[in-house]
Order: C-alpha cells, then structure tokens, then sequence
C-alpha cells in the first residue's frame, strides 16, 4: 500500500521492526518505516484487542503507540529512525517505565 520512493540517504539507517531488519532513509519517522515495509498495524487495543495503525501521522491521535528501544507507549509518527533502533508492536496497555513518571 505504501512505498519508500527511493532509498537515497548516503547513510542508510538500520532498524528492526518485529526482529526484521530493514533500511530506510535518514530523517524517516518510525510510522513511516513501519507502513512501507508492510506492517498493517502498530499496536493493539487494551480491551479487545483490536490492531490499530497510525492515522493522524502527526501526533495527536496517540495510534502509532510502539516499544521503541524497549521503551513502551512511544508515539512512532512522532520518532525519527535511528540506527539500529528496535521497534516492536505494542500489545495492550503498558506501564510506562519508572524512568518516564
Ligand atoms: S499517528 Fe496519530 S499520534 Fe501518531
């Protein structure tokens, strides 16, 4: 559904998504890396479990919530990629980390 026009970036950025590596342009957020690479959605919904993707692709809707870097509750759309940055979906409600209360 979405594609990465050309991947042009004289340094390549490195990340993985759900163990799966991938390479994308500096100064790509995180959602965008996810859409491209076929990832339908980013988090599922506390109660019933319900996948939901990035919709408003710019802060406001919190639906792009992932564990980036092993920190949960991260909005994707608002994360630019970083190299060997580890993404994953986020299933359900987390804790956020002590670190960040
Ligand atoms: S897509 Fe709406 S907050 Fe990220």
């Amino acid at each position: 559904m979405f594609k990465q026009l050309r991947l042009d970036s004289p340094l390549p950025i490195n990340l993985t998504i759900n163990n799966r590596s991938i390479q994308v342009n500096q100064g790509m957020t995180v959602a965008a890396a996810v859409l491209i690479h076929g990832l339908s959605y980013t988090r599922t919904t506390a109660i019933s479990g319900v996948n939901r993707a990035p919709f408003c692709m710019m802060g406001v809707c919190f639906e792009c919530l992932m564990v980036i870097n092993g920190q949960p509750n991260q909005r994707a759309c608002c994360t630019y990629v970083e190299e060997g940055m580890q993404v994953e979906i986020q299933q359900g409600a987390m804790a956020y980390p002590r670190s960040q209360l």
